[in-house]
C-alpha cells in the first residue's frame, strides 16, 4: 500500500534478497498487489511481475476494479500488508483503516507510516492479538535500526526514563546543505532527490514527522499514552540561512532535537531546533544520519544510524516481514 520512495525501496530489497530469504529462512514471497493514489488498486494472487511494476509497466485495469482496501486485500489473498502510503500526521488515516482491514482479514500488518502508531496503537495492538497476527512498525523510527525490537526483550527489567535524539533525515540534510552554502529551497530539493523527503516535505520541515516519532516512542517504549498535541513542536523554517551558516563558522550547529522525559504517569515531549556545541554527539550527525540516546533506570545507551539511504527504510519493512512470518 503506497508505492513511492519507501514502497519501491522495499520491493527492490525483496528482489535482491530473494535467494537469501529462501535459502536461509525458507521464506518465499509473491507480490500479490500494489496500490497507489494514481494507479488505484492492482491485485493478482498469482503474483504481479515486480520488475515490470518497478519499471512503471502496470497491468491493464481489470474489468471490475477493486473499490476499497478490503476488496483489494481479498482479491490479492494477501498474507502480509506493507503500509507505506503518505502520512497524515493529524489523523493517521487512511493508513489506520488499511492496517485494520489487513488484520481483520487475517494478514500481518506492517507499517512504515507513523500515523497509525500515534493515533491507533492500542486499537491495532489489541486487534493483532485477537487475530493472532503481527502488527509491526520498526521502519517508522530510524528506518532499519532495531529500536522497537530492542524493547522489552533486549532490555528486560528496565524502565525508560527519557530519550533524546535527532530523528528526522530531511531536516538534517536541509541544515547540512544550507551550512554548505545552498539556499533553503535548494537544500529541500536535495533531500527530495535523495528520496528521504516526502513529495510534500512540510511534515518534516515543520517538525510534525519528529513530533510523531517522539509520540510513537513515548507511547510504545514508555507506555505513556500521549497525544500528538502534547508534543511541543517548533520546526526549522524560522532559522535563517545566515544564522545557520554563521553558527557553523563559529563551531556550533543547529539540529532539530527530539526529547521526552517521564514525569510520573505522563511525559514532557519537545521537538525544536537546538544550538549544539561541537562536543555534543548529536552535533556531528551529517546528511541523513540520525541518533537516539536512551536513558534507562539502570544505564544509558545510544544508537547512531550513519547516513542511511532509502534502502534502510526498506530494510525496516523486510526485517519486520521476517519477524512476522517466522513467529
Ligand atoms: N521516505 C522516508 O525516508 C521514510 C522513512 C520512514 C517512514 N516513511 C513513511 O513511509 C510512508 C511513505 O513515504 P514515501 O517517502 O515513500 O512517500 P511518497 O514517495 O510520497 O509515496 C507515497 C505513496 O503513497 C501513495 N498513497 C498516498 N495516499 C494513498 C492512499 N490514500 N491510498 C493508496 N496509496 C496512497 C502515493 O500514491 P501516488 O504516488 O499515486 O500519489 C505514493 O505511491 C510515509 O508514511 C512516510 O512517513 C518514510
Amino acid at each position: 500500500m503506497g508505492f513511492g520512495n519507501v514502497g519501491r525501496a522495499f520491493l527492490r530489497l525483496l528482489i535482491s534478497k530473494e535467494t537469501e530469504l529462501r535459502r536461509r529462512y525458507d521464506v518465499r514471497w509473491r507480490l500479490a498487489g500494489v496500490a497507489t493514489r494514481r494507479y488505484g488498486w492492482v491485485a493478482d494472487p498469482d503474483g504481479l511481475n515486480p520488475l515490470a511494476v518497478l519499471n512503471e509497466h502496470w497491468p491493464a485495469p481489470p474489468s471490475q476494479p477493486c473499490r476499497n482496501v478490503r476488496e483489494w486485500l481479498e482479491k490479492a489473498r494477501a498474507d502480509v500488508l506493507f503500509e507505506a502510503s503518505s502520512l497524515d500526521a493529524q489523523t493517521g488515516q487512511p493508513a489506520i483503516d488499511h492496517l485494520k482491514a489487513a488484520l481483520e482479514l487475517g494478514a500481518h500488518a506492517i507499517t512504515a507510516n507513523k500515523g497509525p502508531i500515534v493515533h491507533a496503537f492500542h486499537e491495532l495492538t489489541s486487534l493483532s492479538h485477537e487475530k493472532q497476527k503481527k502488527f509491526l512498525y520498526e521502519a517508522t523510527v530510524m528506518d532499519g535500526a532495531p529500536i522497537f525490537s530492542l524493547f522489552p526483550l533486549g532490555l528486560p527489567a528496565t524502565v525508560l526514563q527519557s530519550f533524546s535524539g535527532v530523528l528526522n533525515s530531511t531536516t538534517n540534510v536541509v541544515l547540512t546543505e544550507i551550512e554548505k552554502g545552498r539556499s533553503f529551497d535548494e537544500a529541500v530539493k536535495r533531500a527530495q532527490a535523495l528520496g528521504v523527503a516526502e513529495t510534500d516535505p512540510s511534515a518534516d520541515l515543520d517538525g510534525w514527522d519528529s513530533a510523531l516519532k517522539v509520540a510513537a516512542l513515548t507511547i510504545v517504549l514508555m507506555g505513556v499514552p500521549i497525544g500528538l498535541e502534547q508534543v511541543q513542536r517548533i520546526g526549522i523554517r524560522e532559522l535563517s540561512e545566515e544564522k545557520i551558516r554563521s553558527v557553523r563558522a563559529a563551531g556550533m550547529r543547529y539540529k532539530l532535537v527530539c526529547r521526552a522525559v517521564r514525569r510520573g504517569d505522563t511525559a514532557d515531549c519537545t521537538v525544536q531546533p537546538e544550538l549544539l556545541l561541537a562536543s555534543d554527539p548529536l552535533a556531528n550527525l551529517e546528511g541523513t544520519s540520525s541518533a537516539i540516546r536512551f536513558d534507562l533506570d539502570v544505564f544509558s545507551l545510544s544508537f547512531v544510524e550513519h547516513n542511511p539511504g532509502i534502502e534502510a527504510t526498506g530494510y525496516g519493512l523486510l526485517a519486520d516481514f521476517l519477524r512476522a512470518v517466522q513467529a
